[in-house]
């Protein structure tokens, strides 16, 4: 059984329906059955430039949109992980018996290396190290996130079993990646070979979670399709039709069969229409309350006061096991 879990999103830009779909849907209900822990990852964020200014307000705006979608302050610790010293300290351990090589063949960094024009900081390369400690401290059994996690999760649990055999016991348990089986991966709207991303410069690629009724629709009208009639054979080798069918389903709630039954033969746009409709009723709440949420600052930090207390209480602890392990300097 799944007693704690944990996961965090970056607060970089408007969290969209990728952040949505493949990570935050998943949390929702998983705080009835686990002790949950939600973090907002600014110390990754700022391994690429960030404005100060910005960074701080989409950390409370990304606390917003968890509140927004329905994490429930009252039953789950959500926190910044920068407001927890024992995520630097730990990574910092971890960094020290992490093979280079294990790093430089993470597909994030060759590709965010690429991206930056002055060359990429020692803090890109170290990142999946810091993603460890983070889950690690809290000795979660699960970690629902997207796929293009995937790998970080398998660098955990690889760092987690050298530092088990470091001292010579399973102090460490390996945490599983939660991954669903449709919401793994959404893809652009401009194009399905390619994943929704903050990053993507067209905005039109995605659909932002404070987007209004009019950019929904105008974004997925202008969606990307292929000529073809709507059918059921061969949908792997339609990236678009897939992953409109893919985002239409995890809204409703419906099966794919249950989804694309009503627009056999027909062109994209009745399928368009109603994904509209759908992302409207779920995306315009979500949006509405983040907005509200965001007008009482002095309610988000407390959320986040509350929750850096808590977190730090499980993270300390384990920090102080590990030190021990380690043969660093404990306080008597
Ligand atoms: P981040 O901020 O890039 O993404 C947050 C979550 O959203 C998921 N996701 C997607 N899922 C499906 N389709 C997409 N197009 C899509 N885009 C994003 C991601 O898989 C993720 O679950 N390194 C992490 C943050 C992190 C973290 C952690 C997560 C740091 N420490 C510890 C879990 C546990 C990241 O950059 O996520």
């Amino acid at each position: 059984m799944t007693r704690r879990i944990l996961s965090g999103i970056q607060p970089t830009g408007n969290l969209h329906l990728g952040n949505y779909l493949g990570a935050i849907q998943q949390w929702v209900p998983l705080q009835q059955v686990a002790e949950c822990i939600f973090f907002i990852v600014d110390s990754h964020a700022i391994t690429v430039p960030q404005d100060p200014k910005q960074l701080q307000a989409n950390i409370r705006r990304t606390a917003a949109t968890y509140l927004a979608c329905g994490i429930d302050p009252e039953r789950s610790i959500i926190f910044a992980q920068s407001s927890v010293p024992a995520h630097a300290e730990l990574a910092w351990i971890f960094n020290c018996i992490t093979p280079l090589g294990w790093l430089q063949r993470m597909t994030q960094f060759k590709e965010k290396s690429a991206s930056q024009k002055e060359g990429a900081c020692l803090g890109l390369l170290a990142y999946p190290v810091l993603q460890a400690a983070d889950i690690l401290l809290y000795h979660p059994q699960a970690v629902p996130v997207g796929e293009d996690q995937k790998q970080h999760l398998e660098l955990t649990r690889d760092i987690a079993l050298l530092f088990n055999r470091l001292v010579g016991h399973d102090y460490f348990a390996l945490p599983e990646p939660l991954i669903t089986a449709q919401g793994a991966r959404i893809m652009s709207l401009r194009d399905g070979t390619k994943k929704m991303s903050k990053s993507d410069s067209s905005e039109a690629s995605r659909i932002e979670l404070t987007d209004t009724a009019d950019a929904i629709a105008h974004k997925v009208r202008r969606a990307k399709s292929d000529a073809d009639l709507i059918h059921a054979e061969h949908i792997e080798n339609r990236p678009e039709l897939a992953n409109l069918l893919a985002i239409l389903a995890l809204l409703t709630g419906q099966t794919l069969d249950q989804t694309i039954e009503p627009y056999i033969g027909k062109g994209f746009s009745a399928l368009k229409e109603a994904l509209i409709e759908a992302l409207v009723s779920i995306i315009i709440p979500i949006g509405e309350k983040t907005e509200a949420l965001q007008q009482d600052a002095a309610y988000l930090d407390a959320i986040l006061i509350k929750g850096q207390k808590a977190a730090n209480v499980i993270a300390h602890a384990t920090l102080m096991d590990v030190k021990e392990r380690m043969g660093l300097w404990v306080k008597p």
